[in-house]
């Protein structure tokens, strides 16, 4: 008999999650106490933009494994339950806010059947884990608790879901790892790296692969600032050390810098975490690489009004990019958009044009102007901002953008175009750690 599945909470993570376990095979219940997210999901459309996973969705809904409900009663006969929801910011400090965690704990705790196995995958703070299983056992002495950590990445949840880089389970003993071992028998199979962890080293793994990450990004946006200061140019210099194995080229891309809903938000509480557990000097690091990659917003401020001038009140400027990244609608801390504010909170006309965040940018700033037309956004304007590195802009034509707006000066805040025709069609062109040419 296969496992029955349940995930609690369907926001990015638990949707995909249970989608991708439905075409494993399992039978899936996905909870949520979003009543408008679960009627959304039922009915095979996805909350948010993720390529292929609304595809998935309703395959799965079709082969009826996979159902969604907002009754937590229905995950009572599940062998397995992935906790899943999320760990925002807290609101008045650094640290990560556990209370879905906790409620989400508390919900199912009672109700988990004898035998079954709670996992937990949301990004917690070290210590939670264990804190968790202790509370659970309490109420609930014949069930136990393992955490497993996603690493999946926003545009590519579903492949990151499906076929893992590792699989990294954190479990007190044997039977925990060995029910773990039959979720993933197709990634085992597949010879997927499996790391066996205690609960406290699982829990790390995760904050210290994405403090890697961005570590790795203001690094380059470090090199960036040298560059400009010295007349070199960083897509180069990234290029070369990107050679060294060692090193790698991937994760190099100076620009604006990080964004979105993990690395900004990870990087803080794993500060605050060490603060309280005595190690805060080991950390101390990540402020300053919390600094390199906001001031990288600045000085791409410093640009426009350099290029422009110091009171930009009556200039018009097309934002191309909303999302913290291509291939996603989400614009939870994005550099692209806050640059896109703090320049209209300049005086500047702001026009802002996304292939999909349009909308979630809407919501967060409704006074801004939007465009769903690249060359309306662009038409009249005195600056272009490149901040999102779509596809579609990279395929813009410059002669044809030229015609459009009022002065042809571009600035690439990722790195991404292709810096010699935009100049050989008549641009001004400009970008972060490469001096104007
Ligand atoms: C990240 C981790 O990659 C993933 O493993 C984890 O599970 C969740 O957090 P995600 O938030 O989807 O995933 O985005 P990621 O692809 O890591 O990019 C993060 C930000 O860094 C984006 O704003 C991106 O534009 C920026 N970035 C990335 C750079 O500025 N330069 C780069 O070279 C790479």
């Amino acid at each position: 008999m296969k496992l029955k599945v349940s995930v609690i909470g369907t926001g990015y993570l638990g949707a995909t999650h249970a989608a991708c376990m439905s075409t494993l095979g399992f039978e899936v219940i996905g909870v949520d106490i979003d009543a408008a997210k679960i009627a959304l999901l039922s009915s095979g459309k996805v909350p948010f933009y993720e390529p292929g996973l609304e595809e998935l969705l309703q395959q799965e809904l079709a082969s009826g494994r996979l159902t969604f409900s907002t009754d937590l009663r229905a995950i009572a006969d599940a062998d397995v339950h992935f906790i899943c929801v999320g760990t925002p910011q807290s609101e008045n400090s650094l640290a990560a806010d556990l209370k879905f965690v906790d409620a989400a704990l508390d919900a199912i705790a009672p109700i988990c059947k004898p035998g079954s196995l709670v996992v937990g995958k949301s990004t917690v703070p070290v210590g939670t884990a264990a804190r968790l299983r202790e509370r659970l056992l309490k109420v609930n002495p014949k069930v136990d608790l393992a955490w497993n950590p996603e690493f999946l990445r926003e545009g590519f949840a579903v492949e990151d879901t499906l076929k893992p880089n590792r699989l990294v389970v954190g479990v007190v003993n044997d039977a925990a790892e060995a029910k773990l071992k039959e979720i993933y028998k197709t990634n085992l199979e597949a010879n997927t790296p499996w790391v066996r962890a205690d609960l406290p080293t699982s829990e790390l793994v995760k904050v210290a692969a994405n403090s890697f990450l961005a570590t790795k990004i203001s690094f380059i946006n470090a090199m960036a600032e040298v560059c400009e200061a010295a007349g070199g140019d960083v897509t180069v210099l990234a290029k070369a050390i990107g050679y060294d194995p060692r090193i790698g080229s991937r994760f190099l891309q100076a620009g604006i810098g990080f964004g979105g809903g993990c690395l900004p938000k990870d990087i803080r509480a794993f500060m605050a975490r060490a603060g309280e557990l005595g190690a805060d000097q080991a950390l101390e690091f990540l402020r300053e690489i919390d600094s390199i990659n906001l001031r990288a917003r600045q000085r791409v401020i410093e640009l426009v009004r350099k290029d422009l001038t110091d009171n930009l009140s009556g200039k018009k400027i097309a934002v191309l990019g909303a999302a913290f990244k291509p291939d996603s609608d989400d614009v939870r801390d994005s550099p692209a958009l806050d640059i896109a504010v703090q320049i209209a909170a300049a005086g500047a006309t702001v026009t802002i044009h996304d292939p999909k965040a349009i909308e979630p940018a809407k919501k967060r700033f409704p006074t801004l102007n939007y465009s769903e037309n690249i060359e309306e956004a662009l038409s009249g304007a005195d600056l272009v901002l490149h901040l999102t590195e779509w596809k579609v802009y990279r395929e813009l034509d410059p002669a044809k953008m030229k015609s459009l707006v009022a002065s042809p000066i571009i600035i690439d805040g990722r790195n991404a175009l292709d810096r010699e025709a935009w100049i050989a069609a008549g641009w001004k062109f400009r970008a972060l750690g490469r001096s104007e040419i």
